[in-house]
């Protein structure tokens, strides 16, 4: 029978270390992938387990990292490794501040990002379930080099974990290696975590070491085997960090995919864990799906699209677009070449089209964009039409306004809308006028000069050109019209 959730009491997350391989500035548990951060990914995995309280050891970057975890895990309590003494460091510090915890303590290193909440349930299952000691997750992999090696006796029960490094060739050999999770015994795990010494070629005080220690004590210790391998995957450097960004990605496609999503090309859709998609959704090739973007069902995204925390209604078709905080309703159209900014709410039935630049910008049912145009700081009704190439001209140098066009609105094209500035319900503007003032409903707005033709001018001014010879010829048929040259 699966235990109650509570019955882990505390999580301790491992995220000191600098992470030299990856050659960053940016702490190494804080790279993204998949829609969140290494340590991001790791927390998710441990939620369920709802324990009581969870620690992640913090140093190198520690500005950064506390302040993400403010933000993605405000729950999460930090304490500081103010020098990467090892692994077995990191955990002593985390498990002083547990002493009054009951129940087992989940350690887990921040740079597993492809760890999954039922691969861990399934070591909580397989610890309580032996009565161990302690249960250090395992994986058999094709490749073990630079991981820790689990070290079995003749009975097949875990002696030791020896890092390649400190490992004989015939330990090298081992291909089942440490996941970098252990669940153990908050009191047995600190006592043992004092007897740790620095004896290795690194010099750190290993919290493998525990293992060793504890089964010389005698203790039960047991190792549990991952059921997928992939699990347990951790990440040290960018060539690794894009495979395992791959991996995830082909996680989330798939299950996109078994819940009734038609995606063209896997290879070149990256959805971040955290988007959801509906039944019959297709994906073309070249889109990303990013945040908290949601697509529904029957909608069409791409191909060679980005949509950032944006809304995507049923049956909306969105090709070729940059988008971000944006809501597309419903049978809505964009695209293709539409950047939508944020503050961009679609109604249902809208278009927005082709080259047409939106932000702050609230259009209303079946109205329609469709051409070459910017559309900031505005609202737009229902059923309205703006014409080709229109700007609505928001900004004076200093402050941002705003323009209101009513429904059913016709504005003409190449149109600047002045801001601030109101087209009322049913008005029409002139193509090519520069509107300053409010048109009220049912309105004709013309604002441009009065066209003036300077009869001979090109004659006149320059003669010989082809121009001028193809008017002197129209002139001469035009005049001979004129005088009604017999047949
Ligand atoms: C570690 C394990 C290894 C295992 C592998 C799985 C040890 C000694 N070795 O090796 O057996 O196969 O993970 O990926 O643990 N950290 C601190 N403070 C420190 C040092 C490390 O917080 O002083 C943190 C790191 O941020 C990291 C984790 O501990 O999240 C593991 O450290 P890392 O240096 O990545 O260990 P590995 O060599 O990968
Ligand atoms: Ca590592």
């Amino acid at each position: 029978m699966a235990q109650p959730a509570q019955t882990v009491g505390a999580v301790v997350v491992l995220a000191a270390g600098q992470g030299t391989r990856m050659r960053s500035r940016t702490p190494k548990v804080l790279h993204p992938l998949g829609g969140r951060s290494m340590l991001g990914h790791v927390l998710a995995a441990a939620e369920p387990l709802a324990a009581a309280a969870t620690v992640v050891v913090v140093g190198s970057g520690r500005d950064q990292v506390e302040a993400h975890l403010a933000g993605i895990a405000p729950h999460a309590r930090t304490v500081v490794q103010e020098q990467q003494n090892g692994s077995g460091h990191a955990a002593a510090l985390a498990l002083d501040t547990l002493a009054e915890l009951s129940g087992p303590v989940l350690i887990v290193n921040g740079d597993a990002p492809l760890l999954r909440a039922s691969t861990v349930q399934a070591l909580v299952d397989a610890h309580l379930g032996a009565g161990d000691v302690l249960t250090v997750l395992t994986a058999t992999v094709p490749d073990p080099t630079g991981l820790g090696r689990i070290v079995r006796d003749a009975e097949g029960r875990v002696t030791a974990i020896v890092e390649e490094r400190d490992a004989t060739p015939e330990q090298r050999a081992i291909t089942e290696v440490n996941a970098g999770v252990y669940l153990g015994d908050g009191p047995a795990v600190r006592a043992a975590l004092t007897r740790v010494g620095a004896a290795n070629d690194q010099g750190e005080q290993y919290l493998t070491d525990v293992l060793g220690l504890l089964v010389g004590d005698g203790a039960q210790v047991g190792g549990h085997r991952a059921a997928d391998a992939e699990d347990t995957l951790g990440c040290n450097d960018r060539r690794e960090l894009a495979a395992r960004r791959r991996t995830l990605n082909d996680r989330v496609v798939d299950d996109l995919m078994r819940s009734g999503v038609t995606v063209v090309d896997p290879a070149t859709t990256w959805v971040d864990v955290t988007v959801e998609v509906g039944q019959d959704a297709v994906l073309h090739p070249g889109v990303q799906l990013l945040g908290a973007t949601v697509v529904a069902a029957g909608a069409e995204v791409g191909p060679d699209s980005t949509l950032t925390d944006t809304e995507v209604g049923e049956g909306a078709r969105v090709v070729r677009t940059h988008a971000e905080l944006a809501v597309v309703g419903p049978e809505v159209s964009v695209g293709p070449f539409a950047y939508l900014r944020p503050g961009t709410r679609l109604a249902r039935g809208a278009k927005v089209g082709t080259f047409v630049e939106t932000k702050n910008a609230v259009v209303g049912e079946g109205s329609k964009i469709p051409h070459l145009s910017y559309v900031g700081d505005a609202t737009i009704g229902e059923g309205t039409n703006i014409g080709a190439a229109t700007v609505f001209v928001n900004y004076d140098g200093v402050a941002k306004h705003h323009t209101t066009i009513g429904s059913h609105a016709r504005t003409g094209a190449d149109n600047m809308f002045v801001a601030p500035v109101t087209v009322g319900d049913g008005a029409y503007t002139a193509a090519g006028s520069v509107i300053t003032t409010d048109v009220p409903p049912g309105a004709m707005g013309v604002a441009r000069a009065t066209q003036r033709n300077v009869a001979g001018w090109v004659g006149r001014r320059r003669p010989g050109t082809a121009a001028a010879e193809a008017a002197e010829a129209a002139t001469a048929r035009t005049s001979d019209d004129a005088q009604g040259t017999p047949s």
